[in-house]
């Protein structure tokens, strides 16, 4: 098959983790007999120092005419005095609204071997399987009136919904239940805000149409408290921006790293697919970074733009399978052993993994 896939590598550690993920996404290629092609364009940071914009004209083109966006993080402290429609942020925020995909698929999954290396006790994590549903194009981060007026010391964001922009959204969400243990749990605080309320009363509408879903609804507090003390009750959580994007990096903690955590994002135009982890210039160039959730996002990539449904599953057997036999990058490196591996060592791991178990299935197939 054939697939064109634009990089945008972005800032920080964004560009060491995207390489291992791509390295990945040739092998796949490599052994399945396909045609990808990948295209790299700048974003963020990165892109303001060479164009003078977050997001060039170019990038927009480029991604625009891909099959699949792959990103790597955005985001520089050097811009930090940078009003936030001028930051290396912004580019990422419009660029997500140019694809148009709507739907930012999380899913936070406990690997058994890093059950040491989260802070909550084995017993809490083991099994825990959700997949976080966040509203990507609405609510806060795009709503008007914005702005910060200094002189009167006065700032404003606005958080709007419309019914629509929630049903499209909860459908996936209902979808994806569909297809897993059948439970929807839609997080809001309709104690307080008009457009929570929308969100529940919307839902609410919708689960006439699906009949098989269980659906609860929770208070966002009470939700951040219940994701460390009971994540096993948790199967498909659908959210608005803020609140997905607040969940999803507490959701890290059962992981035992937010650089595990990969995500899609559907719906629109052409899908994108980023990590959820930032940037982290602190620890860019170091081979710190842990390139798994770039690695899982390749995966996730293959799933929902290529159909390759059974690599999609070997990268994510391979990757379970390096953890298994010990290896760690420094962020998930507690309670361990053995010795810690680079970004790059990280990457190499899996890939060797991938290709033994291809040739396995290859040599079973040939008898
Ligand atoms: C994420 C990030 C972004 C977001 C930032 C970098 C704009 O935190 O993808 O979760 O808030 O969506
Ligand atoms: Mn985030």
């Amino acid at each position: 098959m054939k697939l064109k896939i634009a990089i945008l590598a972005g800032d920080g550690i964004g560009p060491e983790v995207t390489r291992e993920a791509v390295n990945i996404l040739k092998a796949i290629a490599e052994f399945g007999g396909h045609d990808f092609s990948f295209t790299e364009a700048l974003l963020g940071g990165i892109a303001i120092t060479a164009e003078g914009t977050p997001l060039p004209k170019q990038t927009i083109d480029i991604a625009l005419d891909a099959d699949a966006v792959l990103l790597g993080a955005v985001g520089d402290n050097k811009f930090n005095h940078l009003t936030p429609d001028k930051r290396p942020e912004a580019g990422l925020l419009q660029i997500r609204q140019v694809l148009g995909g709507f739907a930012n698929l999380r899913p936070c999954l406990a690997f058994p071997a890093l059950a040491d290396n989260s802070p909550l006790r084995p017993e809490v994590t083991k099994g825990v399987d959700i997949l976080f549903v966040r509203e990507l194009l609405g609510g806060l981060y795009f709503g008007q009136p914005r702005s910060w007026n200094e002189e009167t010391g006065e700032a404003i964001n606005t958080m709007r919904y419309t019914k629509s922009e929630v049903t499209r959204v909860a459908r996936i969400a209902f979808d994806l239940a569909r297809k897993r243990r059948k439970k929807l749990t839609q997080v809001d605080k309709a104690n307080v805000l008009e457009c929570s309320q929308l969100w529940r009363a919307t839902v609410d509408e919708l689960k006439s149409d699906y009949p098989d879903v269980t659906v609860e609804h929770q208070l966002v507090d009470s939700m951040a408290m219940h994701l460390m003390n009971v994540p096993r009750n948790f199967d498909v959580v659908l959210t608005e921006n803020l609140f997905g994007d607040i969940l999803s990096d507490e959701s890290g903690i059962i992981t035992g790293s937010l650089g595990m955590l990969p995500s899609a994002t559907l719906g629109g135009k052409v899908n994108l697919y980023e990590p959820v982890h930032g940037s982290a210039p602190d620890i860019a160039g170091t081979g710190k970074a842990n390139p798994l959730g770039a690695i899982l996002t390749a995966a996730m990539l293959l799933r929902h733009s290529a159909g390759l449904e059974q690599d999609a599953t070997a990268i994510e057997a391979a990757v379970a399978e390096v953890l298994n036999a010990g290896h760690r990058t420094a962020d998930i490196a507690r309670g361990n052993v053995g010795a810690t591996v680079t970004t790059q060592q990280m990457g190499k791991l899996v890939h060797q993994a991938l290709a033994q178990s291809i040739d396995r299935s290859q040599s079973l197939h040939g008898v």
